[in-house]
């Protein structure tokens, strides 16, 4: 996919942080202010994001396994993602909102779980073959309060607030292998709708678009 890369026309945007930080409602608020501005936007997620993904996340989410059988999964479900729906999407022009990608993989499987850094980053680059965020934000919470607020636990919320912890490490080594293409955001700092309108009026000024740019259809 490196071929891919000078192509590129749209702005792949991905959201990541520790349980119960509010990405989705973020997401969502921010899809609505980009598309006011005439940016065409496809939102999805990882795990899943497309139907052979979403059975790969429904085996990671129910079941427990080995680390190694976690990072592989979550690698195949990417490559999978990566072909059917972002890669396209972004060649259409869309601006991609992406709930997690491979820092999540970095900080929950390689700094959480204790797997090699180096090694996930390689397993990173080979399922996106070599694509990277334009722009990650990290909603960063206190992990034990994202632990009170998340609705919906699964087997990683399940490992408690030092998981968490660690998990949340794991952003801010990540965070400091590419800083300039991060925002650290307080979750719960202010509503989410007016996060995501300064938010939308930042990455409009960062990637130069003015005015209305291309219609949703
Ligand atoms: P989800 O319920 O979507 O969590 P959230 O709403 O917090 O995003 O479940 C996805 C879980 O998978 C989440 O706990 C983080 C974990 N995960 C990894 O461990 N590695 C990865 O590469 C990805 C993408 C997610």
């Amino acid at each position: 996919m490196r071929s891919l890369t000078p192509q590129i026309r749209g702005r792949f945007i991905t959201f990541e942080g520790t349980e119960g930080a509010g990405k989705s409602t973020l997401i969502h608020h921010l899809e609505r202010a980009l598309r006011k501005n005439g940016i065409t936007t496809v939102v999805t997620r990882e795990p899943g994001g497309v139907p052979v993904a979403e059975k790969i996340r429904e085996l990671i989410l129910k079941n427990e396994m080995t680390p190694w059988t976690e990072l592989f999964l979550y690698e195949a479900a990417r490559a999978e993602h990566l072909q059917a729906v972002i890669a396209p999407a972004l060649k259409s022009g869309a601006w991609v909102l992406c709930d997690r990608f491979t820092d999540s993989t970095l900080a929950y499987q390689g700094h959480a779980r204790g797997l090699p850094w180096k090694k996930v980053e390689t397993l990173n680059a080979i399922a996106t073959a070599g694509l990277e965020a334009d722009q990650v934000i990290w909603l960063d919470i206190d992990p034990a309060t994202g632990l009170r607020m998340a609705r919906d636990p699964n087997r990683f919320e399940a490992e408690g607030v030092e998981f968490q912890t660690r998990v949340r490490a794991g952003f801010l080594r990540a965070m400091r292998r590419r800083p300039r293409h991060w925002i650290r955001l307080e979750a719960h700092s202010s509503s989410a709708e007016s996060m995501a309108q300064s938010l939308a009026e930042r990455l409009l000024k960062k990637f130069k678009v003015t005015g209305r740019a291309s219609r949703r259809s």
